[in-house]
């Protein structure tokens, strides 16, 4: 295996920038996808791509999928402690058709009574944790969020007034999912392993749950995330030499909150924007979002300084 460079000049051409969030398939619906941001955190990536990119906190697994669309990683290892989630990744990655046929099968078996039929699936999913359960209800719940009760059962309601991606829009986005990860792995385990064991030439991407949910009982991702322990695994992968960003909290321009993550660990903190705010201006207002981003010494050192950092991020803003 080569090791990438330490250092990495900017690149010459950066098709992510400009292509937009669109343009890379989003294999499902997940509320907090880091789709929007995609360009800002590829541009924090080796140009010479890396050997393997670990995301954590996988989700919709966004960012992993746009590295692969742009080939800037050989590999991803995704895991996140949703269980059936990642059952439904290793179904895109191993039986994409199967998955699709299963889908089509149930969006047209819903038509008759939509509402019906949404709360018989989560019943069933509630049962057997099925997959192909969850991917219809992450079609069809409110704003694609899951959402648990207190015994971890899937609690969110349907959308009613759409019944969720048509067959055909599903079934072009998780062929083209499965095509991009064909080579992923993925495991359940919580984020500590794959964070702190990760090595040289490789990349972790994190985006744990926001705080304000975080160090509660969290109805929104199954399990919260405390911010004591989480800051002692990143000081273990400083200590390691890790090359990790961190997504970490949202900012909007007149509503702060959320805390910094601790000076000691020696991060580099940087704020870009994540575009106008969907929910505000569904309110009425006009905010811009903008969110947090934190990058591992050795990552910075690996491309070249702060400053080499600045010119990434502010390149084709
Ligand atoms: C904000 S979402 C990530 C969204 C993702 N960036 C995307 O593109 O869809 C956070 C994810 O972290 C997962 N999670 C929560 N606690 C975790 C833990 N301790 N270890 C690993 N994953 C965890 C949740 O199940 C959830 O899917």
């Amino acid at each position: 295996m080569t090791l990438a460079p330490l250092t990495a000049s900017l690149p010459a051409s950066a098709p992510w920038k400009t292509d937009g969030p669109r343009v890379v398939a989003q294999a499902f619906p997940y509320q907090g996808s880091k789709r929007i941001l995609a360009s800002k955190i590829l541009s924090l990536f080796p140009a010479q791509g890396i050997s393997r990119l670990i995301e954590p906190f996988a989700g919709s697994a966004a960012i992993s999928v746009a590295a692969r669309h742009y080939d800037l990683a050989s590999t991803v290892h995704i895991s996140d402690v949703n269980a059936p989630l990642i059952a439904l990744w290793d179904r895109i990655i191993e039986d994409p058709n199967e998955l699709i046929s299963t889908y089509t099968q149930m969006w047209n078996d819903q038509l008759d009574d939509p509402r019906s039929f949404y709360l018989k699936t989560r019943e069933e999913f509630n049962a057997s944790k099925k997959p192909e359960l969850l991917l219809y209800l992450l079609c069809r719940c409110v704003k694609a969020a899951v959402r648990y009760s207190k015994s971890g059962d899937f609690n969110q309601g349907a959308d009613h007034r759409r019944l969720g991606a048509r067959p055909a829009n599903i079934a072009e986005r998780i062929t083209s999912a499965s095509k991009l990860m064909k080579t992923a792995t993925t495991s359940t385990e919580s984020y500590v392993g794959p964070l702190t064991g990760a090595s040289r030439d490789e990349v972790v991407y994190m985006d744990p749950p926001y705080q304000g949910t975080s160090d509660v009982p969290d109805h929104r991702y199954l399990t919260g995330l405390q911010r004591a322990p989480f800051s002692e695994a990143l000081q273990t992968a400083v200590d390691n030499n890790v090359s990790f960003i961190v997504s970490y909290d949202v900012v909007t321009d007149d509503n702060k909150y959320g805390m910094a993550l601790p000076s000691e660990l020696g991060l580099l903190h940087k704020h870009v924007s994540a575009g106008v705010s969907s929910q505000a201006t569904l309110q009425g207002k006009k905010q811009v979002t903008v969110e947090s981003l934190y990058i591992s010494p050795a990552l910075v050192e690996r491309l070249g300084g702060a400053s080499e950092i600045d010119k990434r991020l502010d390149l084709y803003p």
